[in-house]
Formats: C-alpha cells, sequence, structure tokens
C-alpha cells in the first residue's frame, strides 16, 4: 500500500476508476487521462465504439500513453445507495476481480489499484476497503501471474483505513 498518486507508479499496470462511458471524468479517471495524454481517450472511444459501454463491475484494457505504466485498466465501480448495499459489494468485488483477470490477460506482474467508488461514487470507505481487500486476496490466492498489488490512496483517510486493515505500505 502507498499514500500518493496512482500517475506516477511504476508498475505494469494501474487501474483507473471509471465510468460506463469510458470517455473520462474527474477524480483519479481524470488525473490519469490528464497525465497519460489523449492516446488513452483515443483507445477508450474504440473499445467503446466496439463494445459499447462498461458494465459496473466490468473492466477493459487500454495502453498508458506518457505514464510510466504499460497499461491502464479501467474498471467501473458501483454508485453508492445504501438500499442496495449488498448487491453493491459484489459489484465492487467484480470491479477489482475482472481487472486482476484483465491483467492476467495481458500479462500485467504488478497492478495498483486506486479506491474505487470511494470518491465521487460515495462508497463508504471502510466498507470498501473491506470488499477491496478481500476480493484480490481472494483472487491471487488462486492460479495468478500476478507478483505483487498495489493499493493506492491518494487520501489520509484511505490510507490510514488500510494500515488499520493490516495492508502493509
Ligand atoms: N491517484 C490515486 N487515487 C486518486 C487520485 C490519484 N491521482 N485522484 C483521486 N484519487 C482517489 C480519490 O481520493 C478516491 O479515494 O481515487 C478514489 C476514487 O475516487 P474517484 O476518482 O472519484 O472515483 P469513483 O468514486 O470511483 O467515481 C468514479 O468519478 O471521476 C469520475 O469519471 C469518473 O464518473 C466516474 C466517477
Amino acid at each position: 500500500m502507498v499514500h500518493g498518486d496512482i500517475t506516477a507508479m511504476e508498475v505494469d499496470a494501474i487501474v483507473n476508476a471509471a465510468n460506463s462511458s469510458l470517455l473520462g471524468g474527474g477524480g483519479v479517471d481524470g488525473a490519469i487521462h490528464r497525465a497519460g495524454g489523449p492516446d488513452i481517450l483515443a483507445e477508450c472511444r474504440e473499445i467503446r465504439a466496439e463494445h459499447g459501454r462498461c458494465r459496473p463491475g466490468d473492466a477493459v484494457v487500454t495502453g498508458a500513453g506518457r505514464l510510466p505504466a504499460r497499461w491502464v485498466i479501467h474498471t467501473v465501480g458501483p454508485i453508492w445507495s445504501a438500499e442496495q448495499a449488498d448487491e453493491h459489494d459484489r459489484t465492487l468485488a467484480s470491479a477489482y476481480r475482472r481487472s486482476l483477470e484483465e491483467a492476467d490477460r495481458i500479462g500485467a506482474r504488478t497492478v495498483a489499484f486506486p479506491n474505487v467508488s470511494t470518491g465521487v461514487y460515495g462508497f463508504p470507505k471502510r466498507r470498501a476497503a473491506g470488499v477491496a481487500i478481500a476480493a484480490v486476496r481472494g483472487y491471487t490466492s488462486g492460479a495468478t501471474g500476478i507478483e505483487t498489488v498495489v493499493f493506492v490512496c491518494f487520501g489520509r483517510g484511505n490510507f490510514d483505513l488500510y494500515t488499520e486493515m493490516g495492508c502493509a505500505s
């Protein structure tokens, strides 16, 4: 786990907390497109033209443009509402799992995640941390080529949470 900006991470793949349109936005999505440059959006448009919107819980892969990473895995987390808490847990877990499946498919060995859905999408941070850590631990306990998964916490709150939940920094 690190406390910082995912766009600076020197890993094979960074994960973007995108929206279903794949056409960019604010938060980490905006930061990745700003730092990575227009090539990322161009590839997102191609994916969108060919496969349509990215469903919540799914993930797609593009190059990383000017970023130090080699790929960007764009995943879409759930927009939080307390009425559908359990369903949102499952969708968030799926976003992490599908991102790791895509990482294995492209042969990425090191993967960095932001705290998906905990910003604009309003997912409670502690609940999201539990879902994220369980999903990653569950996936990486099975057959995978992934060697390292990094949780990149931009905000202090998430960093303290992941520390409290036993993630090594
Ligand atoms: N590096 C790492 N994490 C970041 C960065 C960054 N440069 N910038 C923001 N974050 C963190 C936020 O602090 C938050 O903890 O990413 C986490 C996810 O927040 P959002 O980026 O708001 O993503 P999310 O809550 O999943 O909402 C997605 O927001 O930006 C739009 O287009 C995006 O519509 C989509 C929605």
